[in-house]
């Protein structure tokens, strides 16, 4: 029986690591589980995040997974040791905010780190910030009411434009802002609107998004265990726990083709 790479993301946000994933291993087969009957899981307690993202790789884990890819930096600041520590022996790879890659992009040295409201005030990104940071001008914002805009199918630029204003109210004041880092895999699903948010302010931004750095993470690891395939072996399947009318469109925006299923656990 053929090992697939698992993806775990509390909804679409994942696709976005799954976009690069594609590009770099083409050849895997890919099951990834979005529980966005869940979602946003960026608004709940660590213990809750715990709980349901345990429950999710137990699901993941009747695919026999060669790797699970926590494609969610709430689940990877929040509960990715505790994961580890449950389930011994699976192979995991997580994302967590892309400070590293902000500090070497920026050139005046202040930039902005968007994540969810967990993420943000979580231990993890702040330790992150401090040990690579410190001598930065980091502006840690949470997107709060991103996600559940994002996930909710139809994103309305001028929602969007009204809440960024208002998360990103105190580092607008900064002319010295050159960069955006994303701290939560949803956000790249509105590039767009976050970089027309800032042109119209007279700002160009870089904005930093990880896949490419957690994509080459996995390949790197399945090459040592010598897990990487050299032909495809089964459908890419995407797993749901709520079954929403733009999934279809959604994933044909990305480029590649996915079976959709709703699934109970
Ligand atoms: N996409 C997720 C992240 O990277 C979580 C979004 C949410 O459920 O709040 O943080």
């Amino acid at each position: 029986m053929f090992r697939p790479i698992a993806i775990l993301d509390s909804g679409l946000g994942g696709l976005t690591i799954l976009k690069s994933l594609y590009k770099i291993l083409p050849l895997e087969t890919y099951v990834y589980l979005a529980d966005q009957k869940n979602c946003p899981y960026g608004e709940r307690k660590k213990e809750e995040i715990e709980s349901l993202s345990q429950k999710a790789c137990q699901y993941l884990l009747k695919f026999k997974p060669k790797i699970i890819v926590i494609a969610c930096n709430t689940i990877t600041t929040e509960s990715i040791s505790d994961l580890r520590e449950k389930f011994k022996g699976v192979s995991f790879v997580g994302v967590v905010p892309p400070v590293k890659l902000a500090v070497k992009k920026t050139k005046t040295g202040h930039f902005i780190i968007l994540s969810t409201k967990a993420t943000q005030k979580g231990d993890y990104l702040k330790s992150l910030i401090k040990d690579y940071a410190s001598s930065f001008r980091v502006y840690s914002l949470s997107g709060s009411g991103l996600v559940k805009l994002i996930e909710s199918g139809q994103i309305k630029d001028k929602e969007i434009e009204k809440l960024l204003e208002k998360r990103l109210s105190k580092a607008l004041k900064d002319e010295k802002i050159d960069t955006l880092a994303t701290g939560c895999t949803h956000y790249p699903l509105v590039k767009k609107q976050i970089l027309a948010f800032f042109n119209k302010r007279g700002k160009q931004i870089s904005f930093i998004e990880p896949g490419t750095a957690v994509a080459n993470q996995v390949k790197r690891i399945l090459a040592q265990k010598k897990l990487l395939v050299s032909k495809k072996q089964g459908k890419n399947i995407l797993y749901t726990t709520l079954k929403r009318n733009n999934l279809r469109s959604l994933i044909s925006n990305f480029g590649f083709k996915m079976m959709i299923k709703e699934v109970k656990y």
